[in-house]
């Protein structure tokens, strides 16, 4: 009685939470075919099972040591001149999914953690429609410090902090990333296409350093974007990502009646 109490709490939530991204009559009367293509998950390309999994109590320690010991107190590139805090990501170390944005903006900077001003509350509301807590997905950025005045980060930067991403991305495994907006997918995938292209299909992450790599992608909008072109066809857009995502990793999706 109350497991099944609690899952309608849990599904009312959930319904909730996607009117609140999307507003109004999104949710779709019965599952709408997506699309994306299907697309057999790519086999893992060599060396990709070279390097052996973490056990799930070791992923929190491996994440904590490289933000104490070497992120905190990173000086690889002139971003650490400016900062307030380095912003490191946070979540589940054992998550299945990932969202990657591009860098830390001012209330990040001040407080230590990833998208937690406006954008990161169209985020949170992404993730809620999806029937998550923000606690069950990871949260991270290409760098880790604040570029001045919100520009995105140079290529210098994200060189300099790509390294810290692919050993969060190796420690964590996730099996699917969603990259949010240009500079983030740029840098994920290698390519120099624009988000309104990309977005909605299938990527696959490349093979950039043993074990990391071959991992589904699902570019999207940047939530700081949706909210300057707070649309229904924008909010549509990132909706229908998101169920592709959900439909990959096996949630449930909501449906009206
Ligand atoms: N925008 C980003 O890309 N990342 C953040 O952490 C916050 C805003």
């Amino acid at each position: 009685m109350s497991q099944a109490y609690d899952e309608l709490t849990r599904a009312a939530r959930q319904l909730i939470a996607i009117e609140q991204l999307l507003g109004g009559d999104f949710i779709p009367a019965k599952r709408q075919p997506l699309d994306v293509p299907d697309f057999a998950a790519a086999a893992a390309p060599a060396g990709a099972a070279e390097v052996p999994a973490m056990a799930p109590e070791e992923k929190s320690a491996a994440l904590k040591a490289m933000d104490d010991g070497e992120v905190k107190v990173c000086t690889r590139c002139g971003l650490c001149q400016g900062r307030h805090n380095t912003v490191f990501g946070e979540g589940d170390p054992n998550a299945r999914l990932m969202f990657i944005g591009e860098g830390p903006g001012q209330d990040e900077d001040a407080t230590g953690r990833p998208f937690v001003g406006k954008a990161g509350e169209l985020l949170a509301k992404m993730i809620a429609a999806m029937g998550l807590a923000r606690e069950q997905v990871f949260i991270a950025n290409i760098v880790k410090c604040r570029p001045p005045n919100n520009r995105a980060p140079l290529p210098d930067e994200t060189a300099a902090c790509w390294d810290y991403l692919m050993r969060q991305i190796r420690i964590i495994r996730p099996e699917v990333i969603v990259t949010l907006g240009n500079p983030s997918t740029h840098a994920m995938l290698n390519t120099r296409v624009g988000i309104t292209r990309l977005r909605g299909s299938w990527q696959i992450m490349p093979q950039l350093a043993d074990g990391v790599g071959g991992i589904d992608v699902m570019p999207t909008f940047h939530p700081a974007y949706v909210l300057r072109y707070y649309t229904p066809d924008f909010r549509g857009k990132v909706w229908s990502d998101l169920q592709a995502v959900m439909q990959r990793l096996g949630l449930p999706l909501p449906t009206k009646g």
